[in-house]
């Protein structure tokens, strides 16, 4: 007799979804995209705002910009790996809107406050979207919401820390 091999059943839909209800998930996989989104053009732009300014004064925020980056794909690549497992699909770059207009280089190259106050900016905006979407997974998925939360502590302090830089480069 032959052994039964393996059946193979082709879906659409995944075999057990991790959020069941569709359009929960649905709602969280956008989320998330927009998550995406987000660190990838944080990372456009301190990679930009890490080289772009002039000045001694300019040197530390530049260091501590460029050092960031990497922190800041480490969280790219979570989202796009949690929209996988919850059977979306990351995004190619034609899907990306800009939308961090703060954190444009600054007209006087000199001007390290612009390059602060567009960071805080750009935190303010993650903070608040990742506190949306770590509600949104309250009770439904626990596993993005713990992910989400820990991202959010991460944007929590870098806040503070620019916050701190701006008390010293508004007070010249
Ligand atoms: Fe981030």
């Amino acid at each position: 007799m032959i052994p039964a091999g393996p059946t193979f059943v082709i879906h659409s839909e995944p075999v057990m979804p991790i959020i069941e209800d569709k359009k929960k998930r649905k709602e969280i996989i956008g989320l998330l995209t927009q998550a995406y989104w987000m660190e990838m053009e944080t990372v456009m732009n301190y990679i930009s705002n890490s080289v772009n300014l002039d000045g001694v004064r300019a040197e530390e925020i530049k260091k501590s910009l460029a050092a960031d980056i990497t922190a800041e794909i480490a969280h790219a690549q979570l989202f796009a790996k949690r929209i996988k497992t919850l059977s979306g699909v990351a995004p190619g770059s034609y899907d990306f809107k800009p939308s961090q207009k703060s954190l444009q280089p600054p007209t006087d190259l000199r001007d390290v406050a612009h390059v602060i106050r567009g960071v805080i900016d750009a935190e303010q905006g993650a903070i608040k979207h990742y506190t949306k979407l770590a509600k949104a997974c309250d009770g439904v998925d626990f596993v993005t919401q713990d992910m989400v939360v820990t991202i959010l502590g991460d944007e929590q302090e870098h806040l503070r820390e620019f916050e701190g830089f701006l008390k010293e480069y508004e007070s010249k």
